[in-house]
């Protein structure tokens, strides 16, 4: 369990990676970044620096913790033996980067047996660090974060993503066409990370994606839900590709009742 390892050895890990790993990508982002790679689709792109990044980060968690596991959107897994693992969105928001836009973030998690314990996201171009350890609360820079309660769907800013899979904006344009005449309005960020640490701080009510994975929430979901909002999937599941929903648990229920019957999935 979590209380087997020392979390504020692992906060500090992810902290100190997550920063050093912003910094350098503020440094070193040039004018017109270069798009050196496609994933998913051609609109899912890749520069030389979130790989960069990601090395930078694997490098300094192989040297504090050699025997730990790491996942990362960009390198993939790396086995370990000790129960934690590592969790890295190196870049989170590569388009906005891309753009210049600064709503970007590093993401660094440590999961013991697959929970999330520490999370840590460096929104490095806002100067904004939010960190969480497990059951202490979550924090931007030294204040407390709660998430906004008491707000009902009606009246909630609600953040969302559109993952860049192929063949995916059909049915995040039917979802978006049900959802946007029920809420406040609709925020698109551009980072699941950042989009989780709003939830957090009450910059908007609530989040709901279709398409993140785990590198996307595994810090910024800690970071919530350390702020008082729920995070999980539709029916009862945890959060995961299918959907991830986040928000104070009154709204999270009425976002939950909105999207199941919205659910492409719902047959499967
Ligand atoms: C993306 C961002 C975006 C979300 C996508 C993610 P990336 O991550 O978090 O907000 O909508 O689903 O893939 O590729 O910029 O790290
Ligand atoms: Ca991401
Ligand atoms: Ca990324
Ligand atoms: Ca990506």
């Amino acid at each position: 369990t979590g209380t087997d390892h020392d979390l504020d050895e692992l906060l500090g890990i992810a902290a100190a990676a997550a920063r050093e790993a912003g910094a350098m990508l503020v440094a070193k982002r040039p004018p017109r970044p270069e798009v050196v790679d496609t994933k998913s689709s051609p609109t899912d792109v890749v520069t030389a620096l979130d790989r960069e990044a990601e090395e930078l980060i694997r490098a300094r968690i192989a040297a504090a913790r050699p025997h730990d596991s790491i996942l990362g959107e960009e390198g993939g897994s790396s086995p370990g033996r000790t129960g934690v693992r590592w969790v890295v969105d190196p870049i989170d928001g590569t388009v906005n980067f891309l753009y210049g836009l600064p709503e970007w973030a590093v993401s660094v998690a440590a999961e013991v047996d697959g929970e999330a314990v520490v999370g840590v996201v460096d929104v490095a171009p806002r100067g904004e660090v939010f960190t969480a350890v497990r059951g202490r609360g979550a924090w931007l820079g030294g204040e407390r974060l709660r998430c906004n309660t008491g707000v009902p769907l009606a009246r909630a800013l609600i953040a969302t993503g559109f993952g860049y899979g192929a063949g995916r904006r059909e049915i995040q344009s039917e979802v978006l066409r049900e959802v946007l005449p029920r809420v406040r309005d609709i925020r698109r960020g551009g980072s699941a990370a950042v989009d989780l640490c709003s939830v957090a701080s009450g910059r908007v009510d609530g989040y709901f994606e279709r398409g993140p994975q785990r590198w996307d929430v595994a810090a910024g979901g800690l970071i919530a839900e350390e702020a008082g909002a729920r995070v999980g999937g539709l029916r009862g599941r945890p959060a995961n590709p299918d959907m991830t929903v986040c928000a104070a648990p009154e709204l999270f229920a009425e976002l939950h009742d909105l999207l199941v019957p919205l659910d492409p999935e719902r047959d499967a």
